[in-house]
């Protein structure tokens, strides 16, 4: 009996934002491990969508004066481009906001009506007079209500950690006009998820998750199902609840839907049927997603897809976050790295090896140190791997006498290459089990022992000997190509570029069971260029200098209308404002504008990166009193890090810096 289809899907990128380092993670674990399947023959289907729907999305048009719909269409393309650079090759990208996605959220949405397991009740919820609409939990800000830590979200302190209704936050304001939300009462829907008890508990007991999940997941069922809250007020983008004039599903309800509309979608385009895809447990279904979305993707989609007669997936895989140097990815470090900023500098198979070298069938985090990717791919995919390829390949090409041409194994060499190719039914057993790392250490031994090997047999010393000079660098070559091989679903640009060096034809897995003899390859190609530390300051500096630069341009946060963009005393009075006495002053190394300041702020000193050296030299700044941003967050300029900021008056050309009228000492505040 042929294998079933599998169809593979990865968690759906909102459509608001860039795809970054993180989230790299899951689309390249998730194509690592497509590109194996189909390496192996399997019929995979690799499907994805941009998750487009839901309150931050409208809020973030408005703001820029534009419709939710040119937004998403705008991320729409540069996701895709961004994928297809880091060699993320889906069967189907498509978007929740497309028609097979509206008729197919209609379609769950009526079963699970049908079958008495949607409820409507009123609820209070918070209500901005002057937005006029209803406030998501992420849009009222206040003070905790726990650890009375201030402007923390509705939802959830970052100080304390505490979870709370955003009715239950003390002094709430609304994030986008700052007025206090009043409370009002709102009809909604809920889908009453614990109607398929049975459904999910047999899930569980089954071998679709891995065990930490299970246990997650079996302590939330114990505390209960609660009923899900399907529906928002408008204004929102989404789609209408049927029958309903100003009410929409929730975009938890038809995000993972998208999965199934990128199916049809796709299915459509290819004369198939979904019903082959999606129903009647015919098609393997994997979701591979993040451990902080696993809640909607099994108490609420298991249920949802039961009741509404979908099939349910067969494998749920949770991997953990990213951390940058050992930490959170953060904006002020330089560490949210997005894709594209990555690509400007690095070559995306670097940070593929990389991922893969770490990922492991788990939902621990795990840590990108530039040092140790630095280390790693240099010392395995360049030194071990890519030179394997070029020591052998290059004699191979320089001794004419051999003409370019493999022959046939022996003795040691033959031993290498058996060995080499009895490797990879454990390498594969790996690569399923999602255990990419010990399949790399496996790859890694044989390219040791392949250049143990050549060192030993020294094959630039058998010149006068060419045949036998021919037998050991066809097995060296063999082993090269094994190993590329193993690594092409990793790397499938370095195993391309393997395939034209060697005039072979691209590469299936079976093949690793054949020796590649009396057969003439190509010519010697590039595979792999060193990585240094530089790139990656570099990466970094370019990360923090985007987000300075989208500080700037941030439009106010009511909207940009003239009576909008005036500010509340208490913004104003955030800004401390205070005298500082310059002491010292000097250049900044290759930066024309900046100049380096020491300043002194009632006593203490402070290094301040100014942007002045076009209207002031450094010799005329020690002894001026200037008028600095004192709690201003530091930030890293050049390489210095900057911990204020002058004010200064700015016609476009010059700038004259702001001054006392009067000799003031330095620490006075201005207000
Ligand atoms: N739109 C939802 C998913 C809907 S699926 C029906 C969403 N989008 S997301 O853009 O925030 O995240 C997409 C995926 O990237 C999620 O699986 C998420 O866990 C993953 N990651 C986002 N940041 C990440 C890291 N820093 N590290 C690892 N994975 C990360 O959630
Ligand atoms: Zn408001």
């Amino acid at each position: 009996m042929p294998e079933k289809t599998q169809v593979v899907t990865a968690a759906l990128p909102y459509a608001n934002g860039s795809i970054h380092i993180g989230h790299l993670l899951e689309y390249i674990q998730t194509d690592i491990y497509v590109r194996y399947r189909k390496m192996r023959g399997a019929r995979c289907l690799f499907f994805c969508a941009d998750d487009t729907h839901g309150a931050p999305i409208m809020i973030r048009a408005r703001k820029e004066g534009t419709t939710p719909e040119a937004v998403i269409e705008r991320f729409h393309q540069e996701h895709i481009r961004d994928f297809s650079d880091f060699l993320i090759e889906f069967d189907n990208y498509h978007s929740t906001n497309s028609p097979e996605n509206k008729q197919l959220a209609e379609e769950v949405f009526l079963k699970l009506k049908e079958a008495g397991s949607i409820t409507q009740r009123e609820v209070e919820q918070s209500w901005c007079d002057t937005d006029k609409m209803f406030l998501p939990d992420r849009f009222v800000r206040g003070v905790c209500p726990r650890c009375k830590a201030e402007d923390q979200y509705g939802d959830v302190c970052e100080a304390c950690g505490a979870h709370y209704e955003p009715t239950e936050l003390i002094s709430p304001r609304c994030s986008m006009c700052g007025a206090p939300p009043v409370r009002r009462n709102t009809r909604h829907y809920f889908f009453r998820v614990a109607d398929y008890l049975p459904a999910l508990e047999k899930f569980m007991e089954g071998d679709a998750l891995q065990q930490e999940v299970k246990n997650f997941l079996s302590t939330w069922l114990k505390e209960g199902l609660k009923e899900w809250d399907i529906s928002r007020d408008g204004p929102y983008f989404g789609f209408k609840i049927p029958g309903e004039e100003d009410k929409y599903f929730y975009v938890w309800l038809d995000a993972p839907i998208g999965y199934i509309s990128s199916a049809k979608n796709w299915a459509d385009k290819n004369g198939q049927s979904l019903d082959d895809l999606w129903r009647g447990q015919k098609a393997e279904i994997r979701h591979f997603i993040g451990k902080d979305i696993k809640y909607f993707h099994t108490l609420f989609w298991i249920p949802m897809l039961t009741g509404a007669g979908f099939s349910i997936p067969d494998k749920v895989h949770v991997h953990g976050f990213l951390t940058v140097n050992g930490e959170k990815m953060s904006k002020s470090k330089g560490t949210f790295i997005n894709a594209r900023t990555f690509l400007d500098h690095m070559d995306p198979e670097t940070l593929r090896y990389y991922y893969a070298s770490k990922l492991r069938n788990s939902e621990d985090d795990l840590d990108l140190s530039f040092q140790d990717f630095v280390f790693r791919v240099n010392a395995e995919l360049v030194n071990k791997v890519a030179n394997l390829g070029s020591r052998t390949v290059s004699i191979l090409n320089k001794n004419k006498e051999l003409e370019n041409r493999l022959g046939a194994l022996a003795d040691d060499g033959a031993r290498l290459v058996e060995e080499a190719m009895a490797q990879g039914e454990k390498i594969a057993e790996c690569y399923d089990a999602l255990e990419f790392g010990r399949a790399l250490k496996l790859i890694m031994g044989i390219a040791d022992a392949a250049n143990v090997f050549i060192d030993h047999a020294k094959p630039w010393e058998l010149k006068d000997d060419p045949e036998k000079q021919r037998q050991v660098l066809s097995a060296g070559v063999n082993a090269f190509r094994l190993i590329a091989l193993y690594l092409k679903p990793v790397i499938p640009r370095f195993a391309a570029r393997t395939e034209k060096m060697l005039a072979i034809d691209p590469m299936v897995w079976e093949d690793h069971k054949k020796a590649l003899t009396d057969h003439t390859i190509g010519e010697f190609e590039r595979l792999a260029e060193r990585v240094d530390m530089k790139a990656a300051d570099r990466i970094v500096e370019a990360t923090l200098a985007a987000a300075a630069k989208a500080g700037e341009k941030q439009p106010s946060p009511t909207g940009g209308s003239p009576a909008s963009d005036l500010i509340e005393y208490d913004d104003f009075a955030r800004v401390r404002l205070v005298t500082a006495k310059v002491l010292e002053a000097e250049k900044v190394k290759k930066a024309d504008k900046l100049l380096k300041l020491t300043v002194e702020i009632g006593g203490e000193r402070r290094v301040i990166v100014a942007g002045i050296a076009k209207s002031y030299t450094a010799e005329q700044m020690p002894g001026k009193t200037v008028v600095v941003v004192e709690n201003l967050a530091p930030r890293k300029l050049k390489g210095i890090e900057s911990q204020g900021m002058l004010l200064a008056v700015n016609d476009g050309e010059t700038l004259t810096l702001v001054a006392p009228e009067k000799e003031t000492p330095s620490g006075i505040r201005v207000s």
